[in-house]
């Protein structure tokens, strides 16, 4: 048994968030699997890689000049805490996250986010492949249009218009490529807790994960 708190589930689930609170709560150090993937998307866009170029892609991975500095990312020496975040780079991801060389390029490197402390890990195969041994795994998700309401929000796109539409549409393809991918896709685990936040604020949801890590056997 591992201490680690491992939070998988779709886009806008709010894993990022709860992750980091829950983090801060514990005092435990915190990954954002997501942002590896945001990351080798961009540097290979910025080598102009083609993201279905696995090999390619592995090696970037695998080499990957990141940092990660309190609340900012940064590439090469630049902040790209912002350009990470775009749906563009968002789709990068999700195509170079399906090629299994670049999943085990940084396999290791997640793992080295291990602290003492403990951690709470946050992505799709936090539970399944990067921490299985995770003393609490846990299944946040929410639906499509909910989770589409929280992106236009963060963005401040209006909830009624041509730009919501395609945030939904944004969104819904990407799950459905992450779910049916046939390495290391998105799924609730057997030994993971169900956590829907469609209807439960942030404080709840960070409440109801430490309710589960106090109930759970703890890692040595
Ligand atoms: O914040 P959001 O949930 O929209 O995305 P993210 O967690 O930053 O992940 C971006 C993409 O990286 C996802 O759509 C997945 O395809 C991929 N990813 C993955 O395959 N495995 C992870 N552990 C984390 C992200
Ligand atoms: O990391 P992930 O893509 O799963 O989601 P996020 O970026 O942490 O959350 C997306 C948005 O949903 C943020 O603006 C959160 O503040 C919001 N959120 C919410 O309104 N209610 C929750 N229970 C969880 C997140």
């Amino acid at each position: 048994m591992q201490k680690v708190i491992a939070l998988d589930g779709p886009s806008a689930s709010g894993k990022g968030t709860i992750a980091a609170r829950v983090a801060a709560a514990l005092g435990w150090a915190y990954l954002d699997s997501g942002a590896l993937y945001r990351l080798t998307a961009l540097h290979a866009q910025n080598h102009n890689i083609d993201w279905a170029n696995e090999a390619a892609v592995a090696a970037l991975a695998a080499e990957l000049p990141a940092e990660f500095r309190g609340q900012t990312v940064w590439l090469d020496g630049q902040d790209v805490t912002q350009a990470i975040r775009s749906e563009r780079i968002g789709m990068g991801a999700s195509a170079v996250a399906k090629l299994l060389a670049v999943r085990q390029a940084l396999l290791q490197r997640q793992r080295n986010f291990l602290t003492a402390q403990g951690l709470v890990a946050d992505g799709r195969d936090m539970g399944s492949t990067v921490f299985p041994e995770a003393q609490l795994k846990i299944f946040l998700t929410a639906s499509a249009q909910i989770r589409a309401e929280r992106r236009a929000k963060q963005i401040g796109v209006p909830l009624d218009g041509a730009a919501f539409a395609q945030i939904l549409a944004d969104i819904q393809a990407r799950d459905a490529a992450d779910r049916s991918r046939p390495v290391a896709p998105l799924q609730q685990l057997p030994d993971a807790k169900l956590l829907d936040t469609s209807h439960r604020s942030i404080e709840e949801t960070v409440q109801q994960v430490l309710d589960w890590y106090q109930a759970s056997p703890k890692a040595a």
